[in-house]
């Protein structure tokens, strides 16, 4: 097949640090048919996906049959994540060894882990198995001083998720001086804009808070550039869930906000795709071999507003449909294969 991109930008495809596709329990917000239909819409050719589905992802069962469901569909790349805790709970950890296997990555989400005790399972258990572990962080700032305290006594792999203020990032900032491995994410609607009134965890900050943490991404602070899509039914919205629907919106707010700031493209892809690759040990860069890519085609100059009725994604939660984005997702390739294309057939 030949491609005309003339005029276009070709990008390593989007990885994404954090989402949640809803499979199993909850299909009446998003299936991972959905979902990876929009992530790929938006660009994304690896998804990172949270473990608060019901059942919980606590066991290497379930964690397995979503490997194989993401396998079968043959979309996105999954990277399931697990709980550290069985259904989330204060006290019993997930069988850390018999999961190991099949993902490196664990977190809690929805609820943090706010056990030292387990916390502190968790970092070793990162050490020893060599896995990351994500801190939800909520509260945001105690806690994350409590798990770089704990990082500092008991080493880990730590991944600090969608950080909303400029006391985290500080407290991250000087982490960072220390020997310590701990990396730090953000999401879209935080940088996008503040004090704004719709229902999201980590909510709305302020300002500063919002200038703070473009300049932790321009003086590199900030690692990774997350989406934590979290859909939800209009219903479930009513009744206060919280969540922004992300994969279809990310890359136009991302290059807007970073368009505006004077933030080069190149320093976007970095936090788009080749950290969370590095922070994942997928080691991008490192294959010799002729290797079926993962890639995104991209108009920079496009301007526009993304309506969210417009969204592939089952919900159509996100409150910045009237707002005129910059860029826009024209083809999306996973293992050198087209799986989206703006002016194709749906594949
Ligand atoms: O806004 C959020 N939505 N924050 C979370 O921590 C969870 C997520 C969800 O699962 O809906
Ligand atoms: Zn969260
Ligand atoms: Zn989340």
């Amino acid at each position: 097949q030949e491609i005309d991109g003339q005029g276009f930008v070709l990008m390593p495809g989007f990885i994404d640090m954090h989402c949640h596709l809803r499979d199993p329990g909850y299909e009446y917000k998003e299936t991972m048919e959905t979902g990876m239909a929009a992530a790929l819409k938006g660009g994304y050719t690896t998804l990172v996906a949270m473990a608060n589905t019901n059942p919980v992802i606590d066991n290497a069962v379930v964690l397995k049959a979503n490997l194989d469901k993401a396998e079968a569909l043959d979309q996105c790349t999954l990277i399931q994540v697990s709980a550290v805790t069985k259904d989330f709970g204060d006290s019993e950890l997930v069988e850390f060894e018999t999961v190991r296997p099949l993902t490196r990555v664990f977190s809690n989400d929805g609820v943090s882990i706010l056990n030292p005790e387990i916390m502190i399972q968790g970092l070793k258990a990162s050490t020893k198995l060599d896995f990351l572990l994500l801190t939800h962080c909520q509260p945001e700032t105690a806690l994350v001083q409590r798990d770089i305290a704990l990082l500092e006594e008991n080493g880990g792999h730590l991944h600090v998720c969608h950080i909303s203020k400029k006391d985290t990032l500080d407290l991250i900032r000087e982490a960072k001086k220390k020997d310590l491995d701990i990396s730090c994410e953000v999401t879209p609607h935080h940088i996008f804009a503040s004090a704004m009134d719709y229902k999201v965890n980590p909510p709305f900050r302020t300002y500063p808070d919002r200038r703070a943490l473009i300049d932790g991404i321009k003086d590199g602070v900030i690692d990774i550039c997350g989406t934590d899509h979290a859909p939800h039914s209009e219903e479930d919205k009513l009744k206060g869930a919280p969540g922004i629907n992300n994969f279809e919106m990310a890359f136009a707010m991302y290059h807007t906000v970073f368009e505006q700031n004077g933030i080069e493209l190149e320093k976007l892809s970095e936090m788009m795709s080749d950290a969370p690759a590095k922070r994942l040990g997928l080691k991008a860069g490192l294959i010799k071999e002729r290797y079926p890519a993962d890639l995104v085609l991209v108009d920079l100059k496009w301007e526009g507003k993304i309506n969210p009725k417009d969204f592939i994604s089952k919900s159509k939660n996100n409150p910045f449909g009237g707002e005129t984005l910059k860029g826009k997702v024209l083809m999306t390739m996973v293992k050198g294969e087209v799986k989206y294309d703006v002016n194709g057939p749906a594949l």
